[in-house]
């Protein structure tokens, strides 16, 4: 596609681009289409300096499909479509300080998520990226023929292994705006088996998905499972498959779960202040 309502920036050299000359608020079919053709393409897009209401975040958001509601956190009380990601000095733990993809403990993940940025820290704060089309292609083809056909096993709470404790009200003891968020999911699936190489359902690219949520590969003993989980995740998350983004108020990220694993980094100690979107996907195949 040749992009002509938009222009494109890369930020590193594998995944990640800056679009500019957009306006959020005021957004025409042809725009939004390419901006849909570049976020496809570099699997995560940012924008500088938009101006956006609660609800233009969310008629942004509802181009890209159904708003997904997180089944642990609470939205805002007047649009709770938008889940407030907040961090105010002192508090100790922060939300996403973790490489992941987002709702993978859903049978239905959420396909993208939308960051909005209304409060940062002077520095700091910064969200890192993983592109997971290149996790999968620089496994050697025996890896590959192995990992083909692994199913994982999938939590949202009560985690075996990998982002100490286990349950979440403790791990968020030390954020309580996070915290008073929590509430229980209800009747919402909270744990899922997925293909661990998975097919993207519009580019048809396979990727790696595998992220923190993941505690088991169906069938295997936990010790075989761990060495090979510890194994993927670290090679999915090697630097030269990352970029990282510096926040600033007005920025905005959008990033496919599909083909990205994503953290946010602990390395401030400010007020961050943060609008979180989630959008609807379908089952991994
Ligand atoms: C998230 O994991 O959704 C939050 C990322 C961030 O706050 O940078």
């Amino acid at each position: 596609m040749n992009f002509r309502r938009i222009a494109i920036e890369p930020v590193s050299g594998n995944l990640g681009a800056i679009i500019k000359g957009v306006d959020l608020a005021k957004l025409d079919d042809e725009t939004f289409a390419e901006i849909h053709q570049a976020w496809l393409k570099y699997s995560v897009i940012f924008f500088r300096d938009q101006k956006l209401r609660p609800l233009q975040q969310i008629d942004f958001a509802k181009r890209f499909g159904e708003i997904h509601f997180h089944p642990y956190m609470r939205g805002l009380d007047d649009h709770p479509e938008i889940l407030e990601i907040i961090k105010e000095p002192g508090d100790e733990y922060t939300f996403g300080a973790v490489w992941h993809t987002d709702q993978m403990f859903n049978p239905e993940p959420a396909k993208a998520t939308m960051l909005y940025a209304h409060e940062v820290p002077t520095s700091g704060g910064d969200t890192q990226f993983s592109n997971q089309y290149l996790a999968y292609e620089t496994l050697s083809e025996p890896m590959k023929g192995i990992l083909e056909n692994l199913k994982t096993f999938n939590v949202g709470d009560g985690f075996r292994r990998g982002v100490g404790k286990v349950n979440r009200k403790d791990r968020y003891a030390s954020n309580p705006k996070m915290q008073a968020k929590i509430r229980e999911p209800g009747n919402v699936p909270t744990e899922s088996v997925h293909p661990l190489v998975r097919t993207h359902p519009e580019t048809g690219r396979k990727s790696l998905y595998i992220g923190s949520h993941t505690q088991n590969l169906f069938g295997f003993n936990e010790n075989e499972a761990d060495t090979l989980i510890d194994f993927l995740r670290n090679h999915s998350t090697r630097p030269e498959f990352t970029c990282r983004f510096r926040w600033e108020v007005g920025s905005l990220a959008l990033w496919d779960n599909r083909c990205v694993q994503h953290q946010a980094l602990a390395d401030y100690n400010e007020r961050r202040r943060m609008h979180r979107i989630t959008i609807a996907g379908d089952e991994p195949f």
